[in-house]
């Protein structure tokens, strides 16, 4: 199979313009929507789980916190916090395609957390006031933000003085050969399983994606552009994942 780093328009993706961009990740996400969570599962060899459970650990939130999620799409991280806190914290999901919504929304009614907000909205414009949230969390998201020094600042606005900010994306490892395997893995594999039993298009965005995203250290320091302190972050699985955290002083 021929992967093309340009991604399935005539012009790259990457070089479109912004509002061109964020219309094509709206309308990608609205159609993988319904077989997203399946295809998660299948791609992570279901370690998806057990990163965001290492997300919610590293926050050691309060039970009684306010959580923002961003880009939450199908909702797993959020529901993975409000299953956390319990009924005394609350949980608000936000993201900007309803059909992901939709399904975070049922499966979080199915299991009984009352105490989720799902809002349809642009992370880069939050509707939110200054100062509400003890921690903001993002998780395979930040990576199809256009301007993700503003997300940052956005964040930064709506977090609490000592709020923190986690961050978990997909990444390339940084070391032979799991930088190898993973490139066989990315760039071979997956699009064929993403074409096979969901969108072949949006399944050969993802490692393109992923390639585009910033180095570590970029994100580390875009934080801290923000005003964030105690940047850190931290790979997961031999860095296929990373966590990036900070705290508003
Ligand atoms: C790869 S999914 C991640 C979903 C979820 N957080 C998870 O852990 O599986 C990325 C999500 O980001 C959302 N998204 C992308 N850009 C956005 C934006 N500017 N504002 C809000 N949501 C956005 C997409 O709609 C999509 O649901």
């Amino acid at each position: 199979m021929k992967v093309d780093t340009n991604c399935p328009t005539e012009v790259p993706i990457w070089a479109r313009h912004d509002a061109v961009r964020r219309r094509y990740v709206r309308e990608m996400f609205a159609k993988i929507a319904p077989r997203y969570d399946l295809l998660n599962s299948i791609l992570s060899l279901q370690l998806h789980h057990r990163w965001r459970r290492t997300v919610v650990r590293m926050l050691h939130l309060a039970p009684d916190s306010r959580v923002l999620d961003l880009c939450t799409g199908t909702g797993d991280l959020a529901i993975e916090l409000a299953r956390h806190l319990g009924p005394a914290g609350e949980v608000f999901a936000l993201d900007f395609c309803e059909p992901m919504l939709q399904q975070g929304r049922a499966k979080a009614h199915r299991r009984g957390l009352n105490h989720t907000f799902w809002l349809q909205a642009d992370a880069l414009q939050l509707p939110f006031t200054d100062a509400q949230f003890d921690a903001v969390t993002i998780a395979f998201g930040l990576r199809n933000l256009i301007d993700k020094p503003a997300a940052f600042r956005e964040i930064y606005r709506v977090l609490r003085s000592g709020g923190t900010v986690a961050v978990l994306e997909l990444t390339r490892p940084r070391r032979a050969p799991f930088s190898w395997l993973y490139d066989l893995y990315a760039l071979h594999i997956l699009p064929r399983i993403g074409k096979r039993l969901s969108d072949a298009d949006a399944y050969l965005y993802l490692p393109m994606s992923i390639r585009h995203y910033e180095a570590r250290e970029v994100i580390a320091d875009y934080m801290q552009q923000a005003g964030f302190q105690e940047v850190h972050y931290r790979d997961l699985t031999f860095g296929v994942v990373c966590v990036h955290m900070g705290v508003k002083p």
